[in-house]
């Protein structure tokens, strides 16, 4: 079974020239901590750096018209990808950055709270944790939040619900589109969107929430540069949280005037090679299809569960197997033998890159009486075969120790 995409199109997944180590080809299975990048993404960076290198929206040279051009279209072809409009996503640093400039913007007067759930992943709690009452929700067995269960949560004092779209521990997805539905704009509504907008198709306005989050490098970008998309007037609330260059219209003696969005939230020089490799991620994914991605995705999930159900002394994490989830899956394993201890045989014998770990869920792995767990994460550059070598690996591993 082929992968949804051409592998050649990946250096290090190249049929003929990838990467081999001990003579047996690398099977990446982590990509929920950080995707391939395919060879457009690393020619769109490579351009900017070789051809038209120069700083973007400030000089009127010709380098520096190209680069602004091609950071722009970076914005718009990332926007595009989740039916924005460019005007509505600023560029961060990742997905933890996006979180942390609405928390900063936002503004928590005595007695707030946030309401989140316990299987959000750090960087969708830490930010909140220093500014108020953190309310979280528990999940069920599979991962899925109750939506009344969440509401209920919700009173005069939530200054924000923030919410993880899929779980990079579990690959549960949260039914958004019901909870903004409930909340009915008694609170606005964040979305990390970290894990999703790689592999679901996304439509911004459909989910219903006012801001998402979310980072290239696992959507087969470049590392360091994300995104927060929010809607105009919850964007424009944010004020100035962070000022420099970049934001600024006028600057006098005593003070200073502002840009119009997105640049207001975008002060110093930007990543502008990273928006451009960004840009060209998106419009690989787009080109894909991401119907396709998402179908490729419950294929290689549904062979993960399958695959991965029903060995002695582990558990398997999140949705049963038929019901959705990411091609991810996480293993816990009650044993003497420590996940990481599986992961590196994994890599040292099988060359299967998985990473373990309670993969920054501190909340979760307490709920779930784990310390951590195995977890193989595929995205659309694997294929089946992969997957069944890996989760044969995985099974000789534990049958031996
Ligand atoms: N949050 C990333 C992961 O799940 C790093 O691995």
């Amino acid at each position: 079974m082929t992968a949804a995409v051409d592998r050649a199109d990946f250096p290090l997944l190249h049929p003929v020239t990838g990467r081999v180590i001990e003579g047996r080809p690398v099977i990446y299975l982590d990509s929920a901590a950080t995707s391939l990048k395919p060879r457009a993404v690393l020619d769109a960076v490579a351009g900017y750096d070789t051809r038209y290198t120069a700083n973007v929206h400030r000089a009127k040279h010709t380098l520096s018209e190209e680069a602004s051009q091609a950071f722009q279209d970076g914005r718009g072809q990332v926007a595009a990808l989740i039916k924005a409009r460019p005007r509505d996503l600023v560029f961060t640093s990742g997905t933890t950055a996006a979180i942390n400039l609405v928390a900063l913007g936002l503004g928590f007067p005595p007695g707030s709270n946030v309401v989140g759930t316990v299987q959000d992943h750090h960087s969708n709690l830490l930010p909140w944790y220093q500014r108020a009452e953190v309310r979280l929700c528990p999940v069920d067995e599979s991962g899925t939040v109750d939506v009344d269960r969440l509401l209920s949560l919700v009173d005069g004092n939530t200054r924000i619900v923030a919410i993880g779209h899929a779980s990079n521990a579990t690959g549960a997805v949260q039914p958004i589109r019901a909870i903004a539905d409930a909340l009915a704009g008694k609170a606005p509504l964040l979305v990390d969107g970290a894990q999703s907008v790689p592999h679901l198709p996304i439509d911004v306005a459909a989910l219903g929430c006012d801001f998402l989050a979310f980072s290239a490098h696992k959507m087969l970008g470049p590392t360091g540069i994300g995104a927060l998309w929010g809607k105009a007037e919850r964007l424009e609330a944010l004020g100035t949280p962070l000022v420099g260059g970049g934001m600024v219209d006028v600057v006098t003696a005593t003070g200073f005037t502002t840009k119009s969005l997105p640049y207001r939230l975008e002060p110093g020089t930007p990543h502008i090679e990273g928006a451009i490799g960004f840009g060209a991620a998106a419009a690989y994914l787009m080109a894909c299809g991401m119907d396709r991605v998402a179908a490729h995705d419950a294929l290689l999930a549904e062979r993960l569960v399958h695959g991965l159900a029903g060995i002695p002394g582990t558990r398997l994490l999140g949705p049963p197997p038929g019901e959705g989830r990411l091609a991810l899956a996480s293993l816990v394993i009650d044993r003497k033998v420590a996940a990481d201890h599986v992961a590196m045989i994994l890599s040292d014998t099988y060359k299967v890159m998985a990473r373990s770990g309670h993969h920054c869920c501190h909340p979760y792995f307490d709920a779930v009486h784990a310390s951590g767990a195995l977890r193989l994460s595929a995205y659309l550059y694997n294929t089946v075969d992969e997957v069944d070598t890996a989760v044969a690996a995985v099974r000789e591993i534990l049958a031996t120790v």
